[in-house]
C-alpha cells in the first residue's frame, strides 16, 4: 500500500481531525494545517489583478474587468494579514505577485512597512519587469531581496506575439538594474509555447547563466482566461528537458528539493566538466507536487486560494473591515485556517487515478489569482 500512496503523491494524514472540521488547537499550534497533513507556510499575496501586458497564456486580449479599488486590499490591511500570518499561523516566506506588482503605487511603501515589522522574513516579488529599471534600487532599500522576473523569449517578435506587447529592451533593462541595486538570487520565469519561443530555451539558458540568473522553466497549466490550454499544445518537462540536452548535459542538483516546486539541475556544456549554474523545471501538469506543496494564495481582493486551481474562495476583506480589535483578528486568522484545512488533495492533471475528466479548469485566470 505504501507505494501506492508514494506513487499518487499523496500525504497521510499526520493528524486526524477531532471531531468534524479542522482541529481547533489555537493558531501557532496548528498554523496552517490541511486535513491531509500539509502545512502551509509559504503565503502567495498578490498586490493587484491589472497587468500592463498580455501573454497569451494568461490574459485575453482587451484585459480583464478590472477590480474597483475598494475592493483591494489596502497597504495596511496587507501590512495585518502578513502580521497575522507570520505572527500567528506560522507563515515563514512571502512572496508578493499580481497581475503586475509593480503597477502599484504604494509597491515600495508596502515592502518598507513588511520589511519594517518583520526584519528576517524572506520576502520576494514576481513581477514582468516592465517598469523595473526605475524601481529597482527603491525596491532593494526597502527590504527586496529577491525576485523572480518573468521573460519567456529573447526575440523580439516571438515576445510580441507572447506578451502582446514590445516590451522586451524594458524587460531586460530592468533585469540588468535588478542586478544592480544588487537583488539575488534573480530568478527568471519562462513558459514556451510550441511553435513560439520553444526553440530559444537554450538560448535563453545560456542568457542567464552567463549573468547569473536562475532559470525556470514552467509547464503552461489551464489558467488561460481565454481557456485556450490544450494537453496537446503544452510543451511538457520531459520535452524542455530534451530540448536542452541538444547544447547542455543535465544532472539532478544535489541539494534538497524542500517542497520547492522546481526539480533543479545543475548545466555544464555538452561532455564539459565546468558547473556553469542550475536550471529549474517545474512540471506542475505533467509531475505534479502536491503532495508537496505548502503554498497559501490570498487574491488582491482577499480571498484565500487554498490552491492555484481552486474553485472555492474564502473571503477574509469583510472581516478585516469588520475591525481590527484582538477578537477581529481571531476571527480573520480562523478564517483562514478553515480555509486552508479544505485544501484540495490535488489539482486532477497528471495524478495517475485522478485523470483529467477530473480535472475542472479555474474560473480565474493566473493573472486573478497571483503567480
Ligand atoms: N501557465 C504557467 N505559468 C503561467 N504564468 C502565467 N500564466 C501561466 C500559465 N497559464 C506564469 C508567468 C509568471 C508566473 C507568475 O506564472 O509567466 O512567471
Ligand atoms: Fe501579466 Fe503575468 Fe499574466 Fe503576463 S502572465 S499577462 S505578465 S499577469
Amino acid at each position: 500500500m505504501d507505494t501506492e500512496r508514494v506513487a499518487l503523491g499523496i500525504p497521510e494524514v499526520r493528524q486526524a481531525p477531532t471531531g468534524s472540521g479542522r482541529p481547533r488547537l489555537g493558531g501557532a499550534e496548528t498554523g496552517l494545517l490541511d486535513q491531509f497533513g500539509r502545512v502551509a507556510t509559504d503565503m502567495r499575496l498578490s498586490l493587484t489583478d491589472k497587468c500592463n501586458l498580455r501573454c497569451t497564456y494568461c490574459m485575453p486580449e482587451a484585459g480583464l474587468e478590472w477590480l474597483k479599488k475598494d475592493k483591494l486590499l489596502t497597504a495596511a490591511e496587507i501590512v495585518r494579514l502578513v502580521g497575522l500570518g507570520v505572527n500567528r499561523l506560522g507563515v515563514r516566506e512571502l512572496r508578493l505577485t499580481g497581475g503586475e506588482p509593480l503597477v502599484r503605487a504604494d509597491l515600495v511603501e508596502i515592502i518598507a512597512a513588511l520589511r519594517a515589522n518583520h526584519p528576517e522574513l524572506p520576502i520576494s516579488l514576481t513581477t514582468n519587469g516592465v517598469g523595473l529599471t526605475k524601481k529597482a534600487q527603491a525596491l532593494a532599500d526597502a527590504g527586496l531581496t529577491r525576485l523572480n522576473v518573468s521573460m519567456d523569449t529573447l526575440h523580439h517578435d516571438a515576445f510580441l506575439q507572447l506578451t502582446r506587447r514590445p516590451f522586451l529592451d524594458q524587460v531586460k533593462a530592468g533585469i540588468e538594474a535588478a542586478s544592480a541595486a544588487g537583488m539575488t538570487p534573480i530568478k527568471i520565469n519562462a513558459v514556451l509555447l510550441r511553435g513560439i519561443n520553444d526553440a530559444h530555451a537554450a538560448e535563453l539558458l545560456q542568457w542567464s547563466l552567463d549573468r547569473g540568473y536562475e532559470l525556470r522553466f514552467i509547464e503552461q497549466m489551464p489558467l488561460d482566461a481565454d481557456h485556450g490550454w490544450t494537453r496537446d499544445g503544452m510543451i511538457t518537462a520531459a520535452e524542455i528537458r530534451e530540448l536542452l540536452t541538444a547544447d547542455f548535459d543535465l544532472s539532478a542538483d544535489p541539494r534538497a528539493r524542500d517542497g520547492a516546486p522546481a526539480e533543479r539541475f545543475e548545466v555544464r556544456h555538452r561532455g564539459a566538466t565546468e558547473l556553469l549554474g542550475t536550471v529549474g523545471i517545474i512540471a506542475s501538469v505533467t509531475e505534479p507536487f502536491c503532495a508537496d506543496c505548502r503554498r497559501t494564495r490570498i487574491t488582491a481582493e482577499g480571498k484565500v486560494m487554498s490552491c492555484l486551481f481552486s474553485r472555492t474562495e474564502v473571503d477574509l476583506l469583510e472581516l478585516l473591515r469588520a475591525g481590527d480589535s484582538a477578537s477581529d483578528d481571531d476571527a480573520v486568522a480562523a478564517r483562514w485556517q478553515d480555509a486552508m484545512w479544505a485544501k484540495p488533495k490535488a489539482h486532477g492533471m497528471g495524478h495517475p487515478g485522478l485523470g483529467d475528466a477530473d480535472f475542472v479548469q479555474p474560473d480565474r485566470s493566473m493573472s486573478a489569482i497571483g503567480g
